[in-house]
């Protein structure tokens, strides 16, 4: 079978996630944008660049939502970034406006679909969704923890001067301030971090990494990151694709787990054909419980503005 993954929103992380689809010819690709045109001339610009990469992959624009029917999978990444004068409210509430008219569609065009949510303040958005549409909420996920871990493994790499592929960890917790990385869980080539680094080195770099979007938004003068955003996507779209079984964070819908219900939140868990397959839940000491019930405490003040 020919994957049909469609993403709403064309811009910067949008199309990063329609160009690494089709650069590993991982099934059809549409982009749909607000702005049509954009979408379309984007999509032809990738889609001439396949045979250069020997695949396959058809990739199309469109700002019709008729056209995204039956997609296997679906990513949201449309909304807008905050503007001068407006404020975290003004911006959860314009977002929230045109994530719910993405779910709508999603509902009716692609009733079968697995939904990754990217747009910000992305746990709010994913149970804005997850409530939208009305898919099971192994059906709806957000992406989040994969970024945060991957910057997580980038500073560690970079500190101890090692390859960031034999840096394992997880961060935990919503894709805001409250994030929680988590040292105890964190190995190098099978040694555990906090025998590689001081206590003090280890709490620069968590908070480094809590700041990442922002340091990047800095550097940047305009717009926030999408490259390390896409390859995160491109992970979790992959694992269903092929199966994967991968235990990653990302946000999920807690029906228990963590002792906290009715709210998304990052946790580990294993990602296959289905989607989020199984939440793990691991041991937190007091500490981590405090931050990670915090993190929680401020989606949940979140998605209380939104009426869902
Ligand atoms: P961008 O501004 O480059 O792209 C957003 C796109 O959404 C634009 O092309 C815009 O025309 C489109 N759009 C706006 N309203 C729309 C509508 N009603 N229907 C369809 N498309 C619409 O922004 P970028 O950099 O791609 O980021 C997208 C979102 O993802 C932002 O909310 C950003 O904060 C979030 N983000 C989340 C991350 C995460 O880890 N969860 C990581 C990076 C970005
Ligand atoms: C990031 O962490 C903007 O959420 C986005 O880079």
């Amino acid at each position: 079978m020919k994957y049909k993954t469609t993403i709403i929103g064309a811009g910067n992380v949008g199309a990063s996630i329609a160009q690494l689809i089709a650069f590993h010819g991982m099934g059809d690709v549409i982009l749909l944008d607000i702005e049509g045109n954009m979408a379309k001339g984007k999509a032809l610009d990738i889609a001439e660049a396949c045979p250069i990469w020997n695949s396959a992959s058809q990739v199309s624009g469109t700002s019709d939502f008729s056209d995204i029917k039956n997609s296997n999978i679906v990513i949201i990444t449309a909304g807008i970034a905050r503007k001068p004068g407006m404020s975290r409210d003004d911006l959860l509430n314009v977002n929230a406006d045109i994530v719910r008219n993405a779910a709508v569609n999603i509902a009716k065009y692609c009733p079968d679909s697995i939904v990754i949510v990217v747009t910000n303040p992305m746990d709010v958005m994913t149970q804005l969704v997850f409530s939208v549409t009305g898919f099971t909420s192994n059906k709806v996920l957000g992406m989040g923890g994969i970024l945060d871990s991957s910057r997580f493994k980038t500073f560690i790499a970079m500190e101890l001067k090692v390859s960031p592929s034999i840096v394992n960890t997880m961060v935990l917790g919503g894709h805001g301030d409250q994030m929680l990385p988590l040292p105890r869980f964190t190995t190098v080539g099978g040694i555990p971090l906090t025998e590689l680094m001081s206590a003090d080195k280890i709490n620069e770099l968590i908070k480094r990494t809590a700041s990442g979007g922002a340091e990047i938004v800095k550097l940047l003068e305009k717009g926030s990151a999408f490259y390390a955003p896409a390859a995160s996507v491109f992970q979790m779209i992959k694992a269903i694709i092929f199966d994967e079984k991968l235990l990653i964070p990302a946000a999920c819908y807690l029906n228990g787990e963590y002792g906290f219900k009715g709210v998304y939140s990052g946790v580990p868990v294993i990602i296959g054909a289905s989607g989020a397959e199984r939440i793990i839940e691991i041991d937190l000491n007091e500490n981590e419980k405090k931050d990670f019930a915090n993190s929680v405490t401020s989606v949940r003040e979140s998605v209380s503005k939104l009426n869902l």
